[in-house]
């Protein structure tokens, strides 16, 4: 099928079919990307209308205890300086995110059990009574238990990376992690009533084009509300050092090819992708990001948050101007998924 049909179904409000977003992630030609970027843009706005939403973002802790053959944090890398904050600064933090008009809070650490069931309801609770923020969590892989406990005391969202749907790669990038077992928290968070958010990487050492469009179909297949995908990017003190960056353009492509097959689902400007892409904040929200997540955690811990190298920075002031000069405006709800 053309690109030109394939784009046209889109903006029919077909459901897209495998062959054809491989098509989409196929396309080269630089006039065939700028038809695609535009139909992802005027997707964005038909299902989403101008708002994006900001998620301020707290790095709470560094500490985990897998190793991702990828991730800078991961428990052998003895490099890195490892912190974690206390309830009351994670608290005070909420605080002054509500006071810069944002509406949700996003609590992300590495795997870190050291925040038992009890510290994160608490926390949860306290974030909730002084605040009316909604609340995302990004812990990693957790028992059913605490994922059960913390909706029941106001927990909203969740982010579980899927970070590739082929599980042979999945099986090489975490050897300490089980397919199966993610996706089933998955489902989990699903049935437990939170909005859920998952996506991956791009560019892992293997993986294909057609790993890509398997990653979008699964983020529509189970009704994913929120997918963020970024570029690997090689961190130094890692095992992969030696494997190449993901490319920014690809990366961009990938976001609209998102927009394109997922519709109205939250697409965030991933923090990798505006490392690797000069304007790249700017650029994606220009081909179907919805969501920002400018960093509040503390700036002596924010530079040992270090996933991956030189990560981009995302302040609040130059963020809201970005999305201004486009023309779009910052949402002023808490900015619910919508599926
Ligand atoms: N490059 C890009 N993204 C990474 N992540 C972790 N390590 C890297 C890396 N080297 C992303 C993964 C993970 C989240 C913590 O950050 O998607 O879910
Ligand atoms: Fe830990 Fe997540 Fe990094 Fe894996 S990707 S090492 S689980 S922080």
């Amino acid at each position: 099928m053309t690109l030109a049909k394939v784009l046209a179904r889109a903006r029919a409000g077909m459901d897209l079919e495998r062959e054809e977003i491989i098509t989409l992630l196929e396309t080269a030609d630089p006039e065939e990307r700028s038809q695609i970027y535009e139909t992802a843009e005027a997707l964005t706005l038909y299902y989403l209308g101008p708002e994006v939403h900001l998620r301020g973002l707290v790095e709470f802790s560094n500490y985990c205890t897998r190793n991702c053959n990828y991730c800078g944090l991961r428990a052998d890398n003895h490099r890195l300086n490892r912190y974690r904050m206390t309830s009351e600064e994670i608290v005070a933090v909420a605080e002054q995110i509500e006071l810069m008009g944002l509406k949700t809070i996003v609590l992300q650490s590495g795997e870190d059990y050291w925040y038992t069931l009890e510290m994160m309801t608490r926390i949860i609770q306290e974030i909730k009574q002084k605040t009316n923020l909604a609340i995302t969590l990004s812990l990693g892989e957790r028992e059913f238990t605490e994922l059960k406990a913390w909706k029941e005391v106001g927990a909203d969202r969740y982010l579980l990376k899927h970070e590739t749907v082929n599980p042979d790669i999945f099986a090489e990038i975490k050897p300490d992690s089980s397919y199966e077992h993610r996706l089933g928290i998955l489902d989990q968070l699903s049935q437990l009533g939170y909005q859920v958010g998952s996506g991956g990487m791009i560019a892992l050492p293997g993986q294909s084009l057609t790993d890509l469009a398997d990653d979008l179909l699964f983020i529509r297949t189970n009704k994913i509300g929120m997918a963020g995908f970024g570029p690997f990017i090689p961190h130094g003190d890692t095992p992969y050092r030696g494997y190449p960056s993901g490319s920014g353009e690809l990366s961009l492509l990938m976001l609209a090819v998102a927009r394109i097959v997922l519709r109205q689902v939250h697409l965030p400007a991933t923090t990798a992708l505006e490392t690797l892409l000069q304007d790249g904040r700017r650029r994606a929200l220009e081909v179907g990001a919805n969501v920002i997540m400018p960093n509040f955690t503390p700036l002596e811990y924010r530079k040992l948050y270090e996933i991956y190298p030189n990560k981009a920075q995302t302040s609040l002031d130059e963020v809201r101007e970005v999305i201004l000069s486009l023309g779009r405006i910052v949402g002023t709800d808490s900015g619910d998924v919508l599926i």
